[in-house]
């Protein structure tokens, strides 16, 4: 590796010292503060998605990718649930907080789907945005995890891994459905194709899935993101 010189370590500019983020009034004091707040923002972010999702089913082209998009939205309304438990076990009440991260990748979601032409490049496109979503969930389900088994709330992450195993089932579950698409949006012309009217015309292709989402899988096909997230639980 070349050295630098003294002159040239003389030019390299130190950051200037800022002032550290002033903390709110309320601001987490510990662990389990931290643990709640962040409870709070993820029961806001599945909320969120809750609503989301159809809008991604209504513009899939493909079966395989709508019966994804509608088995996910099953599950994460039953997530939704599981939090509320979560709280419970832990003698909160149930609260949500607007989680700015999911909002921005539902945004970018719209964004990308705007900027796909329909047929297999937008459903190559949902996919990216889909998958983007499940790996914000599986850093924050497996950070949850770990401050619940840290606090000695085994309830809780016992709940808490469930969630996260899901996660990692429908990453998996896009990548494999990611596989076909990608190679047909590779050089097909999809502009003449129409995308799906509405969800409850998927609903009859959801239920043929082999996998809604809950099932155990042996494993997600991507790396699993994130450094304070347990690994997932060999089933
Ligand atoms: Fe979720």
């Amino acid at each position: 590796m070349e050295k630098t010189t003294k002159s040239q370590q003389n030019n390299i500019k130190k950051p200037a010292a800022k002032k550290p983020v002033k903390a709110k009034t309320d601001a987490a004091k510990d662990l389990r503060d931290l643990f709640v707040d962040e409870l709070k923002d993820i029961y806001g972010a599945e909320k969120a998605l809750v609503k989301a999702l159809p809008k991604m089913a209504q513009n899939a082209t493909s079966k395989k990718l709508v019966a994804a998009i509608t088995a996910h939205l099953k599950v994460t309304e039953r997530q939704v649930t599981s939090v509320e438990k979560v709280f419970q076990a832990i003698g909160k009440k149930a609260q949500a907080k607007k989680c700015v991260a999911m909002e921005g990748l539902i945004k970018e979601g719209e964004e990308i789907m705007k900027s796909a032409k329909e047929g297999d490049v937008r459903d190559a496109a949902i996919i990216s945005a889909s998958q983007k979503v499940e790996h914000y969930e599986i850093a924050s389900y497996g950070t949850l995890c770990s401050f619940a088994k840290s606090l000695g709330e085994t309830e809780a992450a016992k709940i808490l891994q469930t969630i996260l195993d899901q996660e990692y089932d429908a990453d998996k579950k896009l990548t494999e459905v990611s596989q076909s698409i990608n190679h047909q949006a590779k050089d097909n012309d999809s502009s003449t194709t129409k995308p799906a009217k509405n969800v409850s015309s998927t609903k009859k292709a959801a239920s043929k899935m082999s996998s809604n989402g809950t099932r155990k899988t042996a494993g997600s096909a991507t790396k699993k993101p994130g450094s304070a997230g347990p690994k997932k639980a060999s089933k």
